[in-house]
């Protein structure tokens, strides 16, 4: 069971070795040719007439021969969905009036044309976990600990998006609280979403500075100034996406080397829709407690495994099923925290990002510095070596390709 593995981090646990370093080395040069691609990308709150807020925000990147929709809302739970098209003239379609009923799927919301849609996948970010883990014994099949009622997203009421939306930074922030909050837990304090769209390549200044390009878009999750149920809870979060027949997405682990961007967090998790590349979702398994994120505010974050949801109901989200129609999902959980060491309750601070996006998802490669120190450190006789090595080899290629001239 994925959930109960040893959280496979920690701090300067991982000495690649020096034919790691090499093959590295060799590697790293073409990706930075990588990502060139650049999106026009616009963000528009699609206004869902008077009453209640009804947030729908719709971020279109378009590119040379493509269109990404990125349509978010918190109609029901904060959900997104993905659709890439193979033109730049794409466009969405909504009628609040389906999109509200109880068929939504009657055209409530559209991406049209309908032929030109390449692939298309959904997030739907159901539950705010708790767990008290005081009585946690050590051992990680225990954990996170017992769990406090969960809170439903779907019963939360959010903010109005358009005043968050930052046209300079192509960013919008959902930020909401229980409905229904009889504890006054959310008193002071709020559950958010931030979404972000790039239109380049990039790397952001705050950890865990996942690389991004014009085909990703962020997500961060923040839980601030929330009273907890315990002295030591630990917050989760349930995700659900959609099944693929039978069968649910992929989740795939990557392992990366101990780099200036992400210290000493040797992983990268990625959820894959399809074996090809189509759509992918890619996290580092770190979260923080601070809103400055450093090494030591740096909390770990737990993954259980992904399974159909069919014997228990989830909240269903008005944009998903009215794009999709009726579907199963799959859903998993992703803790952040361990019973000791920082956590939420230091400054009631926690955040989490990840990235949403179609293509092949970003690879690190090394960051200068760490390749200048590898330079150094490999040194004048492990260069000389090295090209040894590559001009032996080369000449014996030679010699093979030569005899059956002879
Ligand atoms: C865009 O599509 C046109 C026509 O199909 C093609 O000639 C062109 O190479 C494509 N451009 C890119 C950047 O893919
Ligand atoms: C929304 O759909 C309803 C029912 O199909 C239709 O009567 C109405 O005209 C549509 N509204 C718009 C703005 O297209
Ligand atoms: C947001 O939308 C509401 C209603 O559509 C409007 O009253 C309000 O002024 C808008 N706020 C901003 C910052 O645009
Ligand atoms: C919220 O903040 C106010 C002012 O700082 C404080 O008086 C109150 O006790 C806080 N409420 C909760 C539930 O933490
Ligand atoms: C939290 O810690 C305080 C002081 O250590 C203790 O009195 C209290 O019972 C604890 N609360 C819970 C819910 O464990
Ligand atoms: C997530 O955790 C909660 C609380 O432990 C549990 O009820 C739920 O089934 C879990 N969901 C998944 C998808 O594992
Ligand atoms: C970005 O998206 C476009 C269109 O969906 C695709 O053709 C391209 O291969 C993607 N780029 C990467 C690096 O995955």
């Amino acid at each position: 069971m994925r959930g109960s593995r040893e959280p496979g981090w920690g701090w300067g646990r991982c000495t690649p070795s020096p034919m790691l370093f090499v093959s590295l080395l060799l590697s790293a040069a073409p990706l930075g040719l990588l990502g060139e691609e650049t999106r026009q990308v616009s963000l528009e709150v699609i206004p869902g007439g008077p009453g209640s807020p009804k947030n729908l925000l719709h971020i279109r990147a378009v590119g040379t021969n493509s269109t990404l929709h990125y349509v978010w809302s918190s109609l029901g739970p904060p959900a997104v969905l993905l659709v890439a098209t193979n033109t730049p003239h794409s466009s969405l379609s909504v009628n609040w009036s389906v999109l509200l009923s109880p068929e939504p799927e009657e055209g409530g919301l559209m991406v049209v044309p309908k032929d030109s849609i390449q692939f298309s996948s959904a997030l739907v970010f159901t539950r705010l976990l708790e767990f008290d883990s005081t009585h946690v014994s050590k051992g990680p099949a225990e954990l996170p600990g017992k769990p406090y009622p969960p809170y439903s997203l779907a019963e939360f009421s959010w903010d109005r998006i358009n005043g968050s939306l930052d046209p300079a930074t192509l960013s919008a922030t959902f930020r909401g609280r229980p409905r229904d909050d009889p504890a006054k837990a959310f008193a002071n304090g709020s559950l958010a979403f931030r979404v972000q769209a790039f239109s380049g390549p990039g790397r952001p200044s705050q950890p865990p500075r996942l690389l991004h390009t014009a085909n990703t878009s962020q997500l961060e999750v923040a839980l601030v100034g929330v009273s907890p149920r315990g002295n030591r809870s630990l917050f989760g979060l349930e995700v659900a996406t959609l099944s693929q027949g039978p069968s649910c997405p992929f989740l795939q682990e990557q392992h990366s080397i101990d780099d200036e961007y992400a210290p000493a967090v040797f992983q990268l998790e990625q959820l894959l829709w399809g074996s090809g590349p189509s759509g992918f979702m890619q996290w580092r398994p770190v979260a923080f407690s601070q809103k400055q994120g450093s090494r030591e505010s740096a909390l770990p974050c737990q993954l259980s495994p992904l399974h159909l949801t069919l014997t228990y109901p989830l909240p269903q989200s008005p944009i998903v099923r009215a794009f999709f129609g009726p579907q199963t999902f799959c859903a998993f959980n992703l803790t952040f925290g361990a019973p000791t060491g920082p956590g939420y309750w230091d400054q009631l601070y926690l955040s989490w990002s990840m990235l949403l996006g179609v293509g092949s998802p970003p690879v690190d490669a090394l960051s200068p510095l760490v390749l200048g120190i590898m330079a150094v450190a490999l040194g004048t006789p492990g260069l000389m070596l090295l090209g040894g090595g590559l001009i032996l080899l080369l000449r014996h290629t030679r010699y093979s390709e030569y005899q059956p001239l002879n």
